[in-house]
């Protein structure tokens, strides 16, 4: 790919002798969401990791804008699945934290806290502190404090895995809404078909043991995608292609939990 933002050779991951993931290869351009699906434990959260520099690889390497990755760097961000907030800080204080982080100054951060805490319509909570939110809200947060960098890569872990099924479907789309006004290199980590069809340009399955690419779906529907995309025959017709990929290794995966 001409334009890839990211690129991920040949990676493995192997924590003492258990081999998680090898082999994968991976290339996101710099206006593309990737998203990643696979079963719990083939090392999504692993993979995304690496790619933001927080972990190491055994094998294979990661490089962004042509750099390899040796560690956190400016310019990528990432949103955890458990929101990853501090809890003694308020909404406020964990969106000026990245921004703190990425070496802004005082100025820079009076002008963006607020303009990213309203683009996630949290206007009115900013003194609030997590406990004191829903978790949409704080998950909403954890998304303000990652775009108010401004990234040029986003790293999402499961962001949605953690709210209630209307929350989540909200907040997909407010993601999409914020995403096509400023369009960046995304990785989106999911376990839902629906959400990697909604979400991606394209979809790369993770199977096996260890795991690895096992398949690359190219998503043709249109954007903007809205919740009238859910409805087009060609996004049943896609989830069905993903979940027909998916499912032979998640019956697999469930026999062996009751073995
Ligand atoms: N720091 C670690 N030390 C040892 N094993 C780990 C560590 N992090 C993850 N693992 C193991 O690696 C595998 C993949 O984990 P993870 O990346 O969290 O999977 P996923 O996000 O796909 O559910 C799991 O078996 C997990 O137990
Ligand atoms: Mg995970």
């Amino acid at each position: 790919m001409a334009d890839a933002r990211i690129v991920v050779k040949a990676a493995g991951k192997r924590f003492g002798s258990h081999q998680v993931f090898r082999n994968v290869g991976l290339a996101v351009g710099s206006r593309e969401v990737v998203a990643i699906i696979g079963p719990s434990g083939c090392g999504k959260t692993t993979l995304l990791r690496a790619i933001d520099g927080l972990l190491p690889l055994t094998e294979g390497e990661v490089t962004i804008e042509g750099t390899p990755v040796a560690g956190p760097r400016e310019g990528v961000a990432m949103v955890f699945q458990h929101f990853g907030l501090f809890p003694w800080k308020t909404v406020y204080q964990n969106v000026a934290y990245g921004l703190k982080l990425a070496g802004a100054s005082a100025a820079v951060i009076a002008e963006k806290v607020p303009r990213f805490i309203e683009l996630v319509g949290l206007t009115g909570f900013e003194h609030h502190y997590p406990y004191q939110i829903s978790g949409g809200m704080q998950q909403r947060c954890g998304l303000a404090r990652a775009l108010a960098i401004e990234p040029r890569v986003l790293l999402m872990d499961e962001p949605f895995g953690a709210v209630d099924a209307q929350t989540r479907e909200i907040l997909q789309f407010e993601l999409l809404r914020i995403w096509d006004m400023k369009p960046t290199t995304m990785v989106f980590v999911t376990h839902s078909i629906d959400e990697a069809v909604l979400m991606g340009d394209r979809i790369v399955v993770l199977k096996g043991r260890p795991a690895s690419v096992h398949e690359v779906i190219a998503v043709d529907l249109a954007r903007p995608r809205t919740r009238a995309t859910l409805a087009e025959p060609r996004f049943v017709e896609l989830r069905e292609r993903v979940w027909g990929t998916l499912m032979a290794e998640a019956r697999k995966a469930e026999f062996d939990v009751t073995q």
